[in-house]
């Protein structure tokens, strides 16, 4: 019988967490059946979700920043379509195929003068991984430096520039010589490179792990220090990337020239996996040195047609749109009003980002009552009080947030760039309405409290 997804869903409703626990990751579902945050969702358009109740969601996660575009946008469906009717000659591999160059024209065409090359992959994690190739193979060296709280996908070698705990944990030895240095100095990056043996600095120009940003003289305090050691400079875009930040690169801003760029999530439309490393004609040369070496690094599915259309379709939607801009003064309305809550409420301790991917950081308030309460679930597990915000935003209001990392008080908003200023007044008030109780008494706290007792205290971010 061939596959019916129409009755399939019909059919199979209502199984998705027991499949889960049963076949998949059994923990996820443990968590997400913890918080309450168990649904099944059956419909996505824009910046929302509706579950089978047809409950509706108000999503600032954006897929973890895939969803630039907002959910199912028109003009990546009918691409996606007709490029499936065309029965197009996909992954052929001895071919050089028109799509792949397409895209790989645009991506150049919007970076600065020294990008002239793409390498594609299917994540941002393999992206992050081609970097690190490339980087060591143009430099003959092979040590790598991250950031402090950085985040670069998990397969090995992204993992081993992890800047957090827990990641790592039982998965070593990983990548030789990886070192870290704290995010925003610039000394101890001098101090790394001294050493001579540095390929490269893989660096997200601004962190989503928390929304950590440095200022412009420390990028570019790097970055010569960096090409002064014979070293190069990788901006990891893959979430920053692609207009997120209201610039098409993020790093642009700092006014630096980065020798490669990542870039993957919003490039896939939200729906076809897709990355990308782009870097300089030498450094590329450096691996395909010659046509026995044309193959020294591939990857089956990375020029997919289905995800060269996708890319090729979102950066004529971002155009269309101009949604780089749009991003930048939908962030700049966001984040003031961001800000206007902070006056209101003590317990808004930061509101800090840049275009659509806002850190809100809560902090130990002053006043005594809600100095004890707020200690009270931080004695429990550091992080707590903000999981205390993520749950009632999501059960009273239906909006969906969540901590920006383990461990921290900070919620990550990441919508779709497509944001209007109706879902920024749904965001507001029912921050607003979850804040004004944190305030007012312990009745939030006890409620959350409640929700946590049992396994969701240890429920870490994700
Ligand atoms: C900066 C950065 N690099 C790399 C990755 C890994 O991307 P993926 O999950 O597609 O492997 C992420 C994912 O969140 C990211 O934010």
């Amino acid at each position: 019988m061939p596959f019916d997804l129409t009755r399939t869903l019909k059919e199979r409703h209502g199984e998705n967490y027991a499949l889960h626990q049963q076949l998949l990751n059994p923990q996820l579902a443990n968590v997400l059946q913890t918080l309450g945050f168990d649904r099944f969702y059956v419909r996505g358009e824009g910046s929302w979700l509706w579950d089978d109740h047809g409950e509706r969601y108000l999503d600032t996660l954006a897929g973890f920043g895939v969803f630039a575009l907002g959910r199912s946008h028109p003009a990546i469906k009918t691409a996606l379509h007709d490029a499936i009717d065309a029965d197009l000659a996909n992954l052929v591999q001895l071919d050089c195929a028109l799509l792949a160059g397409l895209l790989a024209e645009q991506l150049v065409a919007r970076a600065h003068d020294g990008i002239e090359r793409c390498v594609f992959a299917n994540s941002g994690a393999e992206a992050v991984e081609v970097a690190i190739k490339f980087a060591r193979a143009a430099t003959g060296r092979s040590r790598v430096l991250y950031a402090d709280h950085a985040y670069h996908g998990l397969t090995t070698g992204a993992l081993a520039l992890n800047g957090g705990k827990g990641f790592k944990a039982g998965f070593g030895p990983l990548l030789p010589g990886a070192a870290m240095v704290p995010f925003g100095d610039a000394a101890a990056l001098a101090a790394e490179l001294r050493r001579g043996d540095v390929a490269a600095f893989v660096v997200e120009p601004i962190q989503g792990k928390g929304v950590h940003t440095a200022p412009t003289a420390y990028w570019q305090e790097a970055q010569a220090l960096l090409h002064a050691a014979g070293a190069l400079l990788v901006a990891d875009e893959v979430q920053t990337g692609i207009g997120r930040t209201g610039r098409f690169f993020a790093h642009e801003e700092h006014g630096i020239s980065p020798d490669i760029i990542t870039v993957a999530k919003a490039l896939s439309g939200g729906y076809v996996p897709v990355g990308a490393m782009l870097t300089s004609d030498k450094i590329v040369r450096s691996v395909h040195s010659s046509m026995s070496k044309a193959l020294k690094h591939s990857s089956t599915f990375s020029r997919n047609q289905l995800a060269m259309v996708a890319g090729l379709a979102t950066l004529a939607t971002f155009d269309d749109l101009d949604l780089v801009t749009h991003a930048r003064v939908q962030g700049d309305a966001l984040l003031a009003r961001l800000r206007g809550l902070q006056e209101r409420y003590e317990l808004i301790s930061d509101v800090r980002g840049a275009g659509m991917m806002i850190g809100l950081e809560f902090g130990l308030p002053s006043s005594p009552p809600l100095r004890r309460r707020f200690r009270v679930l931080e004695l429990m597990r550091k992080g707590l009080f903000t999981q205390a915000i993520v749950l009632p935003l999501f059960h009273r209001h239906r909006v969906i947030t969540q901590v920006a990392a383990d461990d921290v008080n900070i919620i990550k908003l990441l919508p779709p760039l497509v944001w209007s200023d109706e879902e920024s007044d749904v965001l507001i008030a029912a921050l607003d309405d979850v804040l004004a109780d944190a305030h007012r008494d312990s009745s939030l706290f006890f409620s959350a409290g409640r929700q946590l007792v049992g396994g969701a205290a240890r429920v870490r971010s994700f």
